[in-house]
């Protein structure tokens, strides 16, 4: 019996934009997936002590035909609970995919160094979701803030992190599940149409993320906040916006956070905001209505427990 934990993750700067090789800034969130596995009679699953049809579940399908590729895996029993809410832009899938590949690696002694599980992971993001960027996977899998495409780690934001649920989009199901890969296609189906104005707006996201990073290397947590406000404004553009999340972006703000935006694919889900007075912040997006949690930064990746 092997159990793994992965941390989910927001998006400082750069969601959307990075399917378009443009950069990101993303943070893994002391918010966990842990995976127990163990061999079994037959191969079964349960979330939160309830269980999964493993037909419903097409991140732990394809991880499972994906091992096949390094053992003949034998039957397993799946057991999942996760601190992470489920399709709302904070990396669930990603977590999921990248604890239970470490769970079976370990298990059936396969060699499977960290790279090797991100890359894994990220090519059943893929599979499931059409189109995924590294990010998710990659981040889960090290941990720490993380500059995309370049892989490197960023110092971490000296203020605190709030994320704010909107609570649409959240929930078990597989339509909620394929949530980020219609995100996806909806921005994609807009550029299509539009590229002369979704163009630019992708790449300005990209200068954000950029501008970000020297922001993040100096410290300057405010000048960071100021680049997130317009980060959401470019993801509003984008389509990706929805009213609770505008409400609670704004509501946060209001309550002193030095910047707020959507995290994630959008269309519901989570905002985040980052702030010194994180308990002013988080009563704030109570009051408008979402769910308020203050995390603390994952150094640490995909671990063993
Ligand atoms: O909502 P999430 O946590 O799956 O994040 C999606 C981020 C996108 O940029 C929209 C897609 C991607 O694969 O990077």
């Amino acid at each position: 019996m092997v159990t793994c934990s992965a941390p989910g993750k927001i998006y400082l700067f750069g969601e959307h934009a990075v399917v378009y090789g443009e950069s990101a800034v993303a943070c893994a969130v002391e918010l966990r997936t842990r995976v127990t596995v163990v061999p079994a009679e037959s191969t079964s699953i349960t979330s939160g002590g309830q269980p999964l049809a493993i037909g419903e579940e097409p991140y732990i399908q394809n991880t499972l035909k994906i091992m096949e590729e390094f053992l003949a895996l034998p039957p397993v029993s799946i057991r999942i609970d996760s601190e992470i809410p489920i399709a709302a832009g904070i990396g669930s899938s990603a977590a999921l995919t990248v604890a239970l590949l470490r769970a079976l690696s370990i298990e059936f002694g396969v060699e499977m160094d960290l790279s090797l599980i991100a890359a894994t992971a990220h090519r059943i993001e893929r599979l499931v979701q059409g189109a995924a960027s590294p990010t998710d996977t990659f981040v889960s899998t090290m941990g720490g803030v993380v500059v995309v495409p370049e892989r490197r780690h960023l110092p971490p934001p000296g203020c605190k992190i709030v994320i704010g649920d909107a609570g649409i989009g959240t929930g078990a199901g597989a339509a909620m599940r394929e949530k980020t890969g219609e995100m996806v296609l909806r921005v994609a189906d807009l550029r299509e149409a539009y590229p002369d104005a979704v163009d630019p707006v992708i790449s300005a996201i990209g200068g954000l993320a950029r501008s970000g990073v020297l922001l993040l290397e100096e410290g300057d947590c405010r000048g960071v906040g100021k680049l997130m406000n317009i980060n959401h404004g470019l993801l509003e553009a984008l389509g990706v916006g929805t009213t609770r999340l505008l409400r609670l972006v704004h509501a946060a703000r209001d309550a002193g956070a030095f910047g707020a935006k959507i995290t994630g694919a959008g269309g519901g889900g989570c905002m985040v905001a980052l702030a010194d007075n994180a308990r002013e912040v988080a009563q704030g997006i109570e009051r408008a209505g979402g769910k308020a949690m203050v995390v603390e930064i994952a150094q640490e990746g995909v671990r063993k427990e």
